[in-house]
């Protein structure tokens, strides 16, 4: 059975508690918040855990086989790099973190230690985008349209700045990822951004809530990529991709929809993709095989860093080149 241990202590958590505990080969063995008591509230549901506000005192105590980090953007550093000077492997939420130099100096332990991690993009492990990528190495890619149009989240961490990074980082991050799965990677990325509403509804409101961002990819296809928060309400959030063949349209990362000229064909995901995720690490945990992780650290950085050039271009205006 492995000892698994959670870091953090909000909505993420728990649903990924909610899963491991569903599992026969693992079990939750703690919580670290910031706080004991707001771990504590977690610790009470998941029976056999303990809560602490210790990342150091919970390893030392609990000895877990893995750890899952689910904190916000701004919290990614330490936590990475105690687990990696320790050995122990862990599965982090997406983001990886706000700023570029601490990301690649985790990467540079990360690689050190070959340490097995896995980044918390489940909609690789999608049937959606699975399809997608077997019809892909039949059709030639012209170009692709995404978007995440909706709310703001209510946490306060993520209308600062410093906080979530703003919606690209945090949530469009997705959308860039299956980009680079469905695709390949990124060369150049312009981005416009604007505050249209949101700072005048709540106070403290630091991001853009309106962006508008172009890539080109090394293919020579080309992508833009939208997103708002500024809606009462979770609108969409998917990509369209155009191809010699017609449309392939994966929808709020559940769907598929395979537009040809004759006929449209609809696919549904048959399984929960963060099941998958974590089968996945636990598998490579228990064998050693990482084969079955769809996108561990390194990986990750390179759509981390696609959604930071975005930031940079539109503070400069300038586009930013990736690879020369
Ligand atoms: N893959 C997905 O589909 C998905 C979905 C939701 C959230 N997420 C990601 O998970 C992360 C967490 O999101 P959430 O919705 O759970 O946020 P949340 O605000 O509900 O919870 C974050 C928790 O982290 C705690 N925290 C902050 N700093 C900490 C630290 N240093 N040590 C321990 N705990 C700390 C906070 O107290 C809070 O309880 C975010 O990066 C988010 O993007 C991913």
């Amino acid at each position: 059975m492995l000892k698994i241990a959670i870091v953090g202590t909000g909505w993420f958590a728990d649903k990924h508690a909610d899963l491991l505990t569903a599992r026969d080969d693992a079990k939750v063995v703690a919580f670290v918040g910031t706080t004991v008591e707001k771990a504590e509230k977690l610790a009470l549901r998941y029976a056999g855990s303990q809560a602490f506000d210790h990342l150091e005192q919970m390893l030392d105590t609990c000895k877990p086989d893995a750890v899952y980090i689910c904190v916000p953007p701004m919290a990614h550093g330490y936590i990475e790099e105690t687990l990696i000077a320790r050995g122990i492997p862990f599965l982090v939420e997406k983001p990886l973190g706000i700023e570029e130099e601490s990301v690649q100096h985790i990467l540079s332990l990360v690689e050190s230690k070959k340490l097995i991690t896995s980044v918390g993009y489940h909609v690789r492990y999608t049937d959606a985008a699975q399809t997608a990528k077997k019809l892909l190495e039949t059709r030639k890619i012209g170009m692709a349209i995404g978007s995440w149009m909706g709310n703001m989240p209510g946490v306060s961490w993520w209308r600062k700045q410093n906080g979530s990074g703003g919606q690209f980082i945090e949530q469009t991050t997705h959308i860039v990822d299956l980009v680079r799965y469905l695709i390949g990677e990124v060369d150049e990325v312009y981005a416009v951004y604007a505050q249209r509403h949101m700072h005048t509804v709540h106070d403290h409101v630091e991001v853009a809530d309106v962006g508008a961002v172009t890539l080109k990819l090394a293919s020579g296809a080309i992508a833009t990529l939208t997103n708002t928060c500024m809606l009462p309400f979770g609108h969409k959030a998917g990509l369209e991709l155009y191809t010699d063949q017609g449309v392939l349209e994966i929808e709020q990362s559940r769907y598929l929809k395979h537009i040809e000229k004759t006929q449209t064909t609809e696919f549904f995901d048959a399984a929960n993709p963060y099941e998958r995720e974590s089968e996945a690490f636990l598998h490579a945990i228990k064998t050693g095989d990482r084969s079955l992780i769809l996108s561990d650290y390194a990986d990750a950085v390179k759509s981390f860093r696609v959604t930071t050039a975005a930031l940079q271009s539109s503070i400069s205006g300038l586009p930013i080149k990736l690879r020369s």
